[in-house]
């Protein structure tokens, strides 16, 4: 049985720094480039839809469905990849679009299927990053807010498919 989430950070400070990597994203990206998100299903799907209204040019997006956990709380140790993206990844700048890294484990075996097809660039920008949860070392080029080892749910992350809906995120005490 798991208390009622208290929330980490509203809805309006998490708009403010979407907003902000956003930009950043935009100034890395040649002008001349169409940059292709990628956005790991299922948690990151708010992420993306308000992360990409917030890049001042065009975009294309694809989703990839990876799972690192099982039920509840703990990580397997094991990714499975239940869709790979659809499009074609070659010479394009991808940016991978991810909810939260813990283990790193996901976006390692994410990062590894793309670079095999050969990108123009690739790079990862996450929402949340828990460091002190880190089992392998991955690159993140860009993170919203670091968290301590708390488990947290809401605006697209979830507690057994839970708060998923949640406008803002927030700490579940277990
Ligand atoms: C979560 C989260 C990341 C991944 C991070 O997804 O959305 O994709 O775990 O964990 P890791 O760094 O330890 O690999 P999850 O597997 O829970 O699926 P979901 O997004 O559908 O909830």
């Amino acid at each position: 049985m798991c208390q009622a989430p208290t929330v980490l950070y509203s809805a309006q400070q998490i708009h403010a720094r979407v907003s902000e990597l956003g930009n950043s994203l935009s100034q890395m990206i040649p002008i001349s480039e169409t940059p292709h998100l990628i956005a790991v299903l299922k948690g990151s799907v708010i992420f993306l839809a308000d992360l990409m209204r917030a890049i001042r040019r065009p975009v294309t997006i694809d989703f990839a469905y990876l799972s690192s956990y099982g039920s509840g709380a703990n990580s397997s140790g094991a990714v499975k990849t239940f869709s790979a993206p659809k499009s074609s990844v070659r010479n394009r700048h991808i940016i991978i679009v991810e909810d939260i890294v813990d283990t790193g484990l996901t976006l390692s075996s994410l990062r590894n299927q793309l670079l095999d097809q050969k990108p123009q660039s690739l790079i990862t920008v996450a929402l949340l990053t828990k460091p002190s949860r880190r089992r392998i070392d991955v690159p993140v080029e860009l993170i919203g807010f670091t968290v301590a080892n708390h488990f947290v749910v809401g605006y697209g992350l979830d507690f057994d498919e839970k708060f998923r809906q949640l406008p803002h995120l927030a700490v579940i005490d277990r």
